[in-house]
C-alpha cells in the first residue's frame, strides 16, 4: 500500500490552524473527495513543538522556520491521509502554489488566503516525504481500510 503511481498512492495533507479558525475545515477536505481521492485516515490534534519541528526538519536553517513552528503549533491541525492514482501530485494542485499570490483560482490557496506564513494547508511535495509525513503523524492502525463500490478509476 501506498505504493506511487497506483491507485493506492497516499500523501499526507495537514489543514494549518488557520484553516481550522476560518471554518475552512469541510471545504478543503470536500475538494479532496469531489475530486475523487479517497479519504482514508483523519485526526485533530494540538501539534507539539517537538512534532513541528520534526515535521520541518528539512527547514530548520531557514529564517522563517520559528515562526513556521510557531504557527503551526497555535492551534488545532486537521491530518488527513488521501489515497489514489496520482494524488501526491495532484493533490499539490488542489493545494495550489506555496506562495498565495502564485496560486491559481479553483486552488485551495488560490481562492482562500493571501500570505505564505498563513497558508492555510500542507501538501506532501513527494513520495518519499508522503511516505516519512503519513508515518510520523499516523499509526498504521489509524488507516482505514474500505472500498468505493464503483471505482472511480481502475
Ligand atoms: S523552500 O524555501 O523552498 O524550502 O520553501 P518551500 O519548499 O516553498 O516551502 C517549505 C515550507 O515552508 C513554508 N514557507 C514559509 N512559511 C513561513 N514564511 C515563509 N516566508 C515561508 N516560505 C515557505 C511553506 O509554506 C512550506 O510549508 P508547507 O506546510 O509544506 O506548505
Amino acid at each position: 500500500y501506498g505504493a506511487p503511481g497506483t491507485k493506492q498512492e497516499r500523501t499526507f495533507i495537514a489543514i494549518k490552524p488557520d484553516g481550522v479558525q476560518r471554518g475552512l475545515v469541510s471545504e478543503i477536505i470536500g475538494r479532496f473527495e469531489k475530486k475523487g481521492y479517497k479519504l482514508v485516515g483523519m485526526k485533530m490534534i494540538n501539534p507539539t513543538k517537538a512534532q513541528a519541528e520534526e515535521h520541518y526538519a528539512d527547514l530548520s536553517s531557514k529564517p522563517f522556520f520559528n515562526g513556521l513552528v510557531k504557527y503551526f503549533t497555535s492551534g488545532a491541525v486537521v491530518c488527513l491521509v488521501f489515497e489514489g492514482k496520482g494524488v501526491i501530485k495532484g493533490g499539490r494542485v488542489l493545494v495550489g502554489a506555496t506562495n498565495p499570490s502564485d496560486a491559481n483560482p479553483g486552488s485551495i490557496r488560490g481562492d482562500f488566503c493571501v500570505d505564505i506564513s498563513r497558508n492555510l494547508i500542507h501538501g506532501s511535495d513527494g513520495p518519499e516525504s508522503a511516505k516519512a509525513e503519513i508515518s510520523m503523524w499516523f499509526k498504521d492502525s489509524e488507516i482505514t481500510q474500505w472500498n468505493f463500490i464503483t471505482p472511480v478509476y481502475e
